[in-house]
């Protein structure tokens, strides 16, 4: 290791470690401070994100290399999580950075890939993604890059906005197997580390001295001392002596220190890095037996469980090697132990350890020092592990007739712990014809059951020397592992009696493969796992261009995608001056009750906590609600009205602290009442907001021609909330300023951040400056909710008088902010034979939680009819109050769950008459001429052509016939299809009124550009500046769009509703008119004219500067239609699912998408909003879940250990997305149509499309008169769909 060249020089212990090539020597006072800590806060690189700091994101991986630690001379090469990893134990390693691969001007492939692919919407996820690739580009792994490497590494990298297909396709490009497309693809052998500085494109040759200045700013000086202590034994010897000394201290002995993401029991006294210990690492063959030392990774021992399964006795290896590959995700598993695996489960019996798992079906053995015994799985469970270190654990070799498999059953395909899991072992005579006589008691191995269940033991006894062959041996079998197995129930963990039946269905997967042919083919079709067989995806795009008229039109990147892919890209969160306080609130752990007394003095004895505040210390008014809105409380006054309601803020030094801070303000409470929660709860007790509900009532008497109608149909539908799941959480910096308050504010609105920051801090709206560069994401949560946090950093910089920051923890921002409204609907419809309808009602109660100022409710009659026509509607909307935090909008907030509750009222009057959905819906489509609900009268409709040609393109007739012949071959498989049309009306005059302010600048005649929308990945500034350069006729490369401000858009409403980009284009139309208009009498001036030619523009621009002329604009739309609707746009979704009935994982085989956009402005913009958009809509029907506790009303659901958005194997695996050609849109801004939200409406198709799958499942089971499934509750979880799918044990046999 070279000397230190930056950082601390004091020998005081500490750590070196090499960073994008500099080397640094960390000092043993950062022991509390994580990888990315150290490089955002103390080296400035803040390339590296953060947002759920326990692994369960990526966007904080980098790259490391560090010797093996088992001493074999071998250099790792790996992606690490650096929110999981302490700086101090990379001791010795060489990390990059997203900054260390390239730059603007000289990206790496990857990094250029990214951007070429349209890898990047709001680019707060996209460093992750690039070093996730530069490690499994780089890797010390042998595997080959294939197509199939590349999906298998993308494991623990969410991007929430762009459906992860041309992310990709990005780094598909990079495959061995890929043919290349668009001449993308890179030679593996070319790729370099680095790319040279300061030549663009050449690789670094590493001959001149490239390293950056980088200061290594200092730990505060209130947080020195409170650190654990950091010990690096090298030796078993001196670690037992550390552990002897350290028994009655709480001490995290670590090695990846992942098991941190999953459970925090700190605060710690000390840190033990056993990394140097040789020993831990090791793995030898002695005899029959396998030794892994604990501290072997999971990349490692997977790799030599693969290995050895090729000599006999450890066949069964390969099998644990399969089920722990799924086992958290590549990054955790590069540096994850087995021995810290299996300690988390010691310490947590209820830890669903799929390691565990399968050690108790192979009878392993953990060996512990210092006495260094031996103990089975289960034995290992009882022993207190003070003091003690598990060493390794030992396989033995098995004889030849042993059968073993293994099976992890998730919510969703990857990064997730386990439903269930399960590890099976029998042995039997194969030559025994007919017949699998078990010789040995079998195992039958069960995780995640409850803490104390390991084995079904009565159901080994009974197997035990039985023929598994023998139906009734099965299910007799079956019925004793149903009824040993007795889940607990709890908030946060699945059904009972989801868990029983999945256990139970496994173990008959598992008995299926080893009768092999003595079962029928059709029932064979259960073995394995769903997600194991999936292919690799694919997407198609189309879309039209115009290219007479680019850069308008043209397929472009959006314009800051290379700065994003090199981590240049600065957000809000990014932002950590020097001097910078950081601010955390205090959460109730109430749910609905009176605030007694509140204790500051705990919080305040916390180093580096510097002030508390409450309520009573707001100067101004105590809301961050808009002026013309209900109050809100910032800092509850007197009583709580949800659980992790903000009852203080505390402002520290550091986030760390004034976390920790809030955590010991000491609240109590009196008056507990009883929380509601759920909507339909609120029904029941007659909560609402309002006596009565909001009535739309159309056409003629609802309630006489549903009774007057030939057929009716009822029914009830239930719709979970939905977390925006954004990747950068909120976030606000505040600086006091000699007139009030500036903000760098993480919001959509910066209006009504000026409104809440006076009004709270008691200054004028003129003192409050707001600046928004971008977003990490926004999806509706940054709308109001941002005020909460901008209210709190403005309040804290007024009293304390220095800057303020908060970037909320993604548990505080899941726990005490808003989310989707949850909804109970009931429905009627009366209908003629046809399918015609001639009525329908809907009772709609939506949980708007503790306030109701976001109501999705203002614009939903817009959407309730879809596209349907009925002569009469009634519908009342309740508000209903909950004990929830106040909910919010959310991408297409309303008209997701409109679409939904309408297409579910079309589905049930379809299923009910036996037909096909789609035809009963096109009878009854909107026809031009006909007036909406809304009022809008219909012109220029689509809805029927885009549903015609999608169904031809879709080959949805063809396909329908496939899916009946697959499932009358799969027993326990099913295929469903469904399709969703889309009519979406655009509302430009609900206030959606927006600025522009264009600049030309002389001397060049660049041109500068702000606009009153915010970019939060919706690409509204590659289409304002492809519209500027448009206009202009200049190149798109002259034009830059500048951070939004409060000043030069003052009065902007907020960026939402997808309508936005189109007004924002408008604005900045009408500024390039003007400017024009100024500018065109100049090119006739003798001196431009006495050049003989066409001056150029620069020429004009410098003329004009010398004549005097402004060369700025302003421009400000507030768009006004006589309708409610400016226009329609349309859609129509198919999508095909296939499901496995035994376990509930499905997965979309197919989806095809067609949209109207008009004359797309930027038809890769808005092809990957409706790729988002479809991914976002596929997480809310499918795996997204939040649930509340009953007593309390906590939220149960707010890490990413819980709540789970899809992840890039979770979209469909082929996934064709078309805009719609040749549609000009006569009112549209450039002829183009809105995109963003639209296309999220029609995803609710995979729930029908699961719906004819499971209703396929129950008419296998009962016949034709089979009781189908009409009501749904969504999510549709593997949970719920294997559930409704009510398969019993008597239908688990061999045979029909
Ligand atoms: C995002 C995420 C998802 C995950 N998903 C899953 C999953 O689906 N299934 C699953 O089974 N696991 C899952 N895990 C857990 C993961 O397998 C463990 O975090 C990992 O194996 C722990 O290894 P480690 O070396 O990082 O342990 P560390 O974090 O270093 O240590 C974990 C604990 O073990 C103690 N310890 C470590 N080694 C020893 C030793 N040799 N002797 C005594 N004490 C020791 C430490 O004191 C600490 O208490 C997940 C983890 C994360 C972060
Ligand atoms: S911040 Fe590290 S994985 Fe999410
Ligand atoms: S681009 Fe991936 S989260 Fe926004």
């Amino acid at each position: 290791m070279s000397p230190p060249v930056n950082g601390e020089t004091t020998q005081d212990g500490g750590v070196s470690v090499t960073i994008n090539g500099n080397d640094f020597r960390v000092p043993d006072s950062f022991a509390a401070t994580t990888l990315a800590t150290f490089l955002r806060v103390h080296l400035g690189l803040t390339g590296t994100k953060v947002m759920c700091r326990e692994g369960g994101c990526g966007v904080c991986t980098v790259h490391a290399e560090f010797p093996d630690p088992s001493g074999s001379g071998k250099i790792f090469k790996r992606s690490i999580n650096s929110c999981l990893t302490p700086i101090l134990s990379c001791n010795g390693w060489k990390i990059i950075t997203v900054e260390g691969l390239g730059n603007q001007a000289a990206p790496h492939p990857i990094q250029k890939a990214m951007a070429d692919y349209y890898g990047t919407q709001c680019g707060y996820c996209t460093p992750g993604w690039v070093m996730n690739m530069y490690s499994t580009l780089n890797s010390d792994s042998d595997v080959k890059l294939t197509k199939k490497r590349i999906e298998d590494a993308t494991d623990g990298n969410i991007c929430r906005c762009t459906g992860f297909r041309p992310i990709l396709d990005a780094f598909k490009s990079f495959a061995k197997d890929d043919a290349c497309k668009d001449g993308l693809g890179v030679d593996l052998e070319d790729l370099p580390d680095k790319m040279c500085h300061k030549t663009p494109g050449k690789k670094c040759s590493g001959k001149c001295d490239h390293k950056t200045v980088v200061r290594m700013r200092r730990l505060p000086a209130e947080v020195q001392d409170d650190v654990p202590a950091y010990h690096k034994p090298s030796s078993l010897d001196e670690l037992y002596k550390l552990a002897s000394s350290l028994k009655d201290q709480n001490v995290y002995y670590l090695v990846g220190h992942t098991g941190i993401g999953v459970y925090d029991d700190g605060p710690y006294d000390a840190l033990v890095d056993m990394k140097g210990i040789k020993d831990l690492f090791g793995q030898k063959k002695s005899g029959n037996s396998l030794y892994i030392g604990a501290g072997v990774s999971y990349t490692d021992f997977i790799h030599t469980f693969r290995k050895e399964a090729a000599s006999a006795g450890f066949e069964y290896l390969e099998q644990i090697a399969d089920m722990v590959n799924k086992t958290a995700h590549e990054s955790v598993r590069n540096v994850g132990s087995c021995g810290g695996n299996l300690v988390m489960k010691n310490l947590h019996q209820e830890f669903p350890s799929d390691l565990f798992t399968c050690l108790v079906a192979v009878d392993a053995r953990i060996h512990i020092g210092p006495d260094n015994k031996a103990f089975s799985p289960e034995e290992f469970l009882a022993v207190d592990l003070k003091g003690k270190i598990v060493l390794a654990m030992e396989l033995k070799a098995m004889d030849g007739k042993q059968f073993f498999r293994t099976y992890k059953v998730m919510p969703r395909v990857q990064n997730s712990h386990a439903y269930v899991n399960g590890a099976f072992r029998v042995k039997f005579d194969a030559a025994q014809k007919g017949k699998r006589v078990l010789q040995d008691k079998p195992a039958i191995s069960l995780g995640n059951i409850h803490a104390k269940f390991i084995r079904a033991k009565q159901t080994e006894v009974f197997l035990t020397g039985k023929d598994l062959a023998d139906v009734s041996v099965l299910q007799e079998a079956l019925s004793i592992m149903y009824d040993e197995i007795q889940p607990e129930a709890k908030l946060d963990e699945a059904d009972p009696e989801y868990k029983k039946t999945l256990a139970v269905n496994l173990f008959y997967k598992f008995a299926l493969e080893v009768v092999g042919d003595l079962a029928d083919s059709r029932f064979q079709s259960a073995i394995g796992l769903l997600p194991d067989k999936r292919p690799i995806s694919s997407g198609q795009q189309d879309f039209p261009t115009q290219e007479e008229n680019w850069p308008l039109t043209k397929p472009i990147p959006k314009i800051e995608s290379l700065i994003q892919s090199t981590g240049e890209a600065t957000y809000v969160s990014d932002i950590d001056h020097e001097g910078v306080l950081h601010a955390a609130f205090a959460l109730s752990t109430e749910g609905n009750a009176t605030i007694f007394k509140i204790d500051k003095a705990p919080a305040l004895a916390i180093p580096g906590v510097l002030a508390v505040f409450t309520a009573e210390d707001i100067p101004g008014t105590n809301s961050y609600a808009p002026r013309r809105q209900e109050r809100e409380e910032l800092l509850a006054e007197k009583k709580v009205e949800f659980h992790y309601q903000p009852v203080a803020l505390v402002v520290a030094v550091t986030k760390e602290a004034a976390e920790e801070g809030a955590k010991h303000v000491k609240v109590e409470y009196m008056d507990i009442q009883p929380v509601i929660t759920t909507a339909r709860q609120a029904f029941k007790k007659k909560l609402f907001f309002e006596d009565k509900p909001e009535e739309v009532v159309d056409g003629g008497d609802a309630d006489k021609a549903i009774e007057k109608a030939a057929r009716k149909v009822s029914g009830e539908l239930e719709l979970s909330a939905q977390f925006h799941f954004h990747m950068e959480t909120q976030c606000s910096v505040a600086y006091p300023t000699e007139q009030g308050i500036d903000l760098d504010a993480g919001t959509q609105w910066p209006d009504g951040i000026q409104d809440c920051v006076s009004q709270v801090c008691g200054i004028d709206k003129n003192g409050v400056n707001v600046t928004v560069k971008r977003l990490g994401g926004g999806f509706g949560a940054k709308i109001s909710r941002n005020n909460i946090i901008s209210s709190a950093v403005a309040l804290a910089a007024l009293l304390v008088k220095r800057p303020v920051k908060m970037h909320m923890s993604l548990w505080d921002n899941m726990k005490s902010i808003g989310k989707r409204s949850p909804y109970y609907v009931t429905y009627e419809a009366g209908f003629e034979e046809s399918g015609k309808l001639l009525g329908v009602k809907m009772d709609l109660y939506g949980a708007h939680g503790a306030q109701k100022n976001d109501s999705p409710y203002r614009e939903i009659k817009g959407w309730l009819d879809n596209a349907y026509k009925s002569p009469a509607w009634k519908i009342n909307l309740w508000k209903c109050k909950t004990n929830t935090p106040p909910n919010t909008h959310c991408r297409a907030p309303g008209s997701t769950e409109a679409t939904y509750i309408m297409e579910s009222i079309m589905e049930h009057v379809a299923l009910s008459l036996n037909k096909v959905p789609i035809e009963v819906k096109q009878l009854n489509f909107y026809k031009d001429g006909d007036k909406a609900l809304n009022g809008s009268k219909q012109i220029s409709l689509r809805v029927t052509e885009v549903t015609e040609q999608l169904l031809k393109e879709a080959q949805f007739e063809e396909r329908k016939k496939v899916v009946e012949e697959f499932n009358s071959k799969h027993r326990w498989r099913k295929r469903g299809l469904a399709v969703v049309p889309l009519r979406y009306p655009a509302q430009w005059s609900l206030g959606f009124n927006y600025s522009c302010l264009v600049a030309v600048y002389h001397n060049g005649g660049t041109i500068a550009v702000t606009h009153g929308g915010i970019e939060m990945g919706q690409g509204i500034n590659t289409k304002v500046a492809q519209v500027v350069a448009y206009e202009m006729g200049v190149d798109l490369s002259m034009v830059k769009v500048h951070a939004t401000q409060a000043i030069a858009s003052a009065n902007s409403f907020t960026t939402g509703g997808s309508i936005t980009s189109e007004i924002a284009c408008w604005a900045a139309i009408d500024c390039c008119k003007e400017l024009k208009k100024r500018i065109e009498p100049v090119k006739k001036h003798d001196k431009l004219r006495a050049l003989g030619r066409e001056p150029e523009w620069k020429e004009v621009i410098e003329e004009c500067y010398d004549k005097g002329i402004d060369l700025s604009a302003r421009a400000w739309i507030a768009p006004k239609t006589k309708e409610p609707s400016a226009y329609y746009t349309n859609g129509c979704t198919c999508t095909e699912v296939e499901l496995d009935t035994l376990t509930g994982e499905y997965q979309v085989n197919r989806l095809d998408v067609l949209y109207d956009c008009g004359e797309s402005m930027s038809p890769f913009v808005d092809i990957g909003q409706v790729e988002g958009a479809i991914v976002m809509g596929l997480g809310y029907w499918l795996t997204e879940e939040i649930k509340y506790d009953e007593e309390n009303g906590a939220n149960g659901y707010y890490s990413t250990w819980k709540y789970k958005p899809p992840m890039a194997k979770d979209i469909p695996i082929d996934f064709r997305v078309k805009l719609l050609h040749n549609a000009p849109n006569p009112v549209g801004v450039m002829r183009s149509k809105l995109v963003a939200e639209p296309p999220l409406n029609m995803t609710c198709s995979v729930v029908y499309a699961l719906r004819d799958a499971i209703n396929a499942a129950r008419i296998e089971q009962s016949g034709k008169d089979a009781k189908r499934v009409f009501q749904l509750v969504t999510p549709v979880t593997p949970e719920r769909a294997q559930m409704f799918c009510g398969t019993d044990i008597r239908q688990l046999r061999y045979q029909a």
